[in-house]
Order: structure tokens, then sequence, then C-alpha cells
């Protein structure tokens, strides 16, 4: 049987890994910041962990996303396609850091896409 995403990625541990160092860059970033502004730090952990859910389920892992729908939860934030790159750019920097390769790496950019109409608002 063919190996899911999750698994070809590493797994739990790893999902969460990458989260959390995407998390860091989109914060320290100053196109990026103004997002979490405000956050404490419950409210990052939750919306970590719910990131990590969602994630390992789209992969084909073992949980259960309970949040909210992408475009529920994005909508009136305003994002735009400049800071879909930027966040993407920050991502493939973080997947290069963990030496994710080439055909995993093809394969979350492709689910990133599948939900970017309902995250980016504006061109
Ligand atoms: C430039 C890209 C993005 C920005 C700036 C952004 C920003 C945000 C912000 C500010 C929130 C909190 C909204 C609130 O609680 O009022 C949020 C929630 C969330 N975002 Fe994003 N987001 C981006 C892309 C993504 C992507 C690609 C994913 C999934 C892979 C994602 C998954 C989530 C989840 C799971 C939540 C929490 C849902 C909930 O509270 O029920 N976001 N995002």
């Amino acid at each position: 049987m063919a190996r899911t995403l999750y698994e070809r990625l590493g797994g739990y541990d790893a999902i969460a890994f990458v989260v959390d160092s995407l998390m860091a860059r989109l914060r320290d970033d100053a196109r990026l910041a103004r997002y979490f502004a405000g956050h404490g730090e419950d409210s990052a952990k939750r919306l970590r962990q719910l990131q990590v859910d969602m994630i390992c389920q789209a992969t084909g892992g073992p949980c259960f996303y309970l949040g909210r729908e992408m475009r529920t939860v994005h909508k009136g934030l305003g994002i735009d396609g400049g800071d879909w790159q930027t966040m993407i750019t920050h991502l493939v920097g973080v997947l290069d850091s963990f030496k994710v390769s080439d055909a995993e790496q093809k394969d979350v950019l492709k689910l990133l896409n599948s939900i970017k109409n309902d995250i980016v608002e504006r061109p």
C-alpha cells in the first residue's frame, strides 16, 4: 500500500516541528507580524495545535481537526497574494532546513495550493 504523505514527512513530530518553525518565521517577518500581533501565549498555542491537527489529518495521519473552516477563520483578515507568497517562501525555507525531499515538498505545496482560495482574499 502506498505510504501516506503523513508517513513520508516523518509523522506527527516532524509536522509539529515544521509548524513551530514556520510560525516563528511568520511572526518574525514584519510583512506578516500584524496578523499575529496581540496573540497571547495561550492563543498562539491553540492556533499552533489546530494547524498541526489540520495538517496531520489532511496528510492522512491519525488526527481529527476540530477547528473552523479555512474560509470562515481567515475571512476579513485581508490576506493577499503577496502575504501568501511570503508564507510559502518561509515554508520552503523550513522544509529545506529539515531536508524534506523534493517529492514531499511538491505534495505539501499542492495541498496548500488546494486551500489557497479559501484563505487569500485579495490578489
Ligand atoms: C499567509 C498565510 C496565512 C496567514 C497570514 C494566516 C493567519 C491566521 C490568523 C491570524 C488566524 C487566527 C484568526 C482568528 O482566530 O481570528 C488563523 C487561523 C488559522 N489558520 Fe491561518 N493563516 C495563513 C495560512 C494558513 C494555512 C496555509 C493554514 C493551513 C495549512 C492555516 C491554518 C489555520 C488554522 C487551522 C487556524 C485556526 C482555526 C480555528 O481557530 O478554528 N492558515 N490564521
